[in-house]
């Protein structure tokens, strides 16, 4: 008997079976690694997430190179992960790592900028409209600074965010819809912070939930990435960006919009391949090649109420609330200056976005072929597939398309071929270095795979 989605559950749970026995068949030094981890580290890992994989432990690497990765019992990958985002423009990017190494021998953290900080300005200037900008470590953080500025400069409280967003664990954020009401984000503890006093959650394409939420004027921003990435891809609806920004100036609630994933949709982000016009911009992740570091742009306007604020009585205050001591430190802007002039160039945003066409197509001929109600978004550089026949509306929908076994066993038999998809949904992201035979290598992958469910 098939389920909704298209797939026997019978043929799911024994491929599952079968790909994880040989999954632990081959991956015995990786093994030792994480039993030997787990007596420091919870989970066997240095951050939590690393063990979200579908397999009965992580793979421990010894390398990553363009666009491939090897590990410690000598398998290599073809890796569509690409840190989730963080490598975008590939591992151990060649002009990355000269910048990189050279500033090293140079100093790496001062408290004084280089000469790298008026070229990053500039050039961030240029490729996203915004005229100011300033660093913070993670796109986590350069949110909640994002967030903070919109206080100040609105005197109100609250945050508008979409359901099944991801912005960073910023504490405003960690909210999901249930029933309609805003709840605690599962698998969240309850922290010191007041969710129903600092946040308004509404469903994305939804104008007017928008509307009504926005219309006491109390909300000081919107915090929105421009399609959403994190529940699988919810495109934007022909006319909602216009609608956020008209609703949104006309209660004079600014509008942030983050684009941490979606800068896969070209050299400007999404942002300016489309035209829209935030008040603030954040991009964090691949944005200095693999260096952490995150940026966050403003308006004019915005920028003076940030001077403002950070200087009182002729004196400048340091913990004024935005920061990080190692933010925008010297080898952080030499990675970013070389991400930008020489990496993240119109020519690489062309080569990978036909890459992931033909990704897409592959995929699509294969959902085709065995008649599955399933569907593929792209976003420039970036594809994602979900078990629903066409994209979600919102995040809820998207919520609902979920079958995590399944990804499961897609993930499961692509490893055991060499292949990485994102752990977290159905994301792979071309990098400067994938080839032709890396994506044909994934479709082939994934039509033996489906072949494997449905027959
Ligand atoms: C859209 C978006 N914004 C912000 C973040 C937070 O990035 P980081 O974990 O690097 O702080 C993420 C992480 O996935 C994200 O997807």
């Amino acid at each position: 008997m098939s389920e909704q989605y298209g797939v026997d559950p019978q043929f799911l749970d024994a491929l599952l079976e079968r790909e994880t026995a040989r999954f632990e068949r081959t991956h015995q030094r990786s093994k030792k690694l994480h039993e030997r981890t787990e007596g420091s580290m919870p989970r066997g890992v240095p951050l939590h997430w690393m063990a979200n994989w579908p397999t009965p432990h992580p793979v421990y690497l010894s390398g990553a190179e363009g666009a491939y990765l090897t590990d410690v019992d000598g398998k290599s990958y073809v890796d569509f992960c690409l840190g989730d985002t963080g490598a975008m423009f590939g591992h151990a990017n060649p002009l990355v790592a000269e910048a990189v190494s050279r500033q090293v021998h140079a100093g790496t953290t001062t408290m004084l900028p280089t000469e790298d900080a008026a070229a990053v300005g500039e050039e961030l200037s240029r490729r996203f409209g915004l005229p100011y900008w300033q660093l913070a470590t993670s796109a986590t953080d350069a949110n909640r600074f994002a967030i903070r500025i919109a206080r100040i400069a609105t005197g109100r409280d609250k945050v508008l965010v979409f359901n099944g967003k991801y912005h960073g664990s910023v504490d405003e954020t960690q909210v999901a819809l249930q029933d309609g009401r805003m709840v605690p984000q599962p698998g969240v503890a309850p922290n010191a912070v007041d969710t129903d006093r600092t946040t308004r959650l509404v469903e994305f394409n939804d104008v007017d939930a928008l509307e009504q939420a926005l219309s006491e004027r109390d909300v000081a921003c919107v915090l929105a990435e421009p399609a959403m990435t994190n529940v699988g891809v919810v495109p934007a609806e022909p006319g909602y960006h216009d609608a956020l920004r008209e609703i949104t100036r006309r209660t004079g609630t600014l509008l942030i919009i983050d684009e941490t994933h979606t800068i896969s949709t070209g050299p400007g982000g999404y942002t300016r391949a489309h035209g829209l016009q935030p008040d603030m911009f954040v991009l964090g992740k691949s944005i200095a090649g693999g260096i952490p570091a995150a940026v966050y742009g403003m308006t004019a306007e915005v920028a003076e109420t940030f001077e403002r604020y950070t200087a009182k009585d002729g004196h400048r205050i340091s913990h004024a609330g935005f920061g990080g001591t190692l933010a925008g430190n010297a080898l952080t802007l030499a990675a970013l200056r070389t991400t930008l002039e020489e990496v993240m160039t119109e020519e690489a945003y062309a080569r990978m976005s036909a890459l992931a066409e033909r990704f897409e197509r592959g995929v699509t001929e294969v959902i085709g072929k065995h008649g599955l109600p399933w569907h593929s978004t792209r976003l420039g550089a970036r594809v994602e597939y979900l078990f629903s026949a066409r994209a979600p509306r919102d995040g809820g929908e998207a919520k609902r398309f979920r079958v995590p076994r399944l990804e499961a066993a897609i993930h499961l038999h692509l490893l055991n071929r060499g292949v990485l998809l994102t752990p977290f949904h159905n994301m792979a992201l071309m990098c400067p270095a994938t080839t032709e035979s890396d994506v044909d290598r994934h479709t082939a992958a994934f039509a033996e795979c489906v072949a494997e469910l449905v027959s």
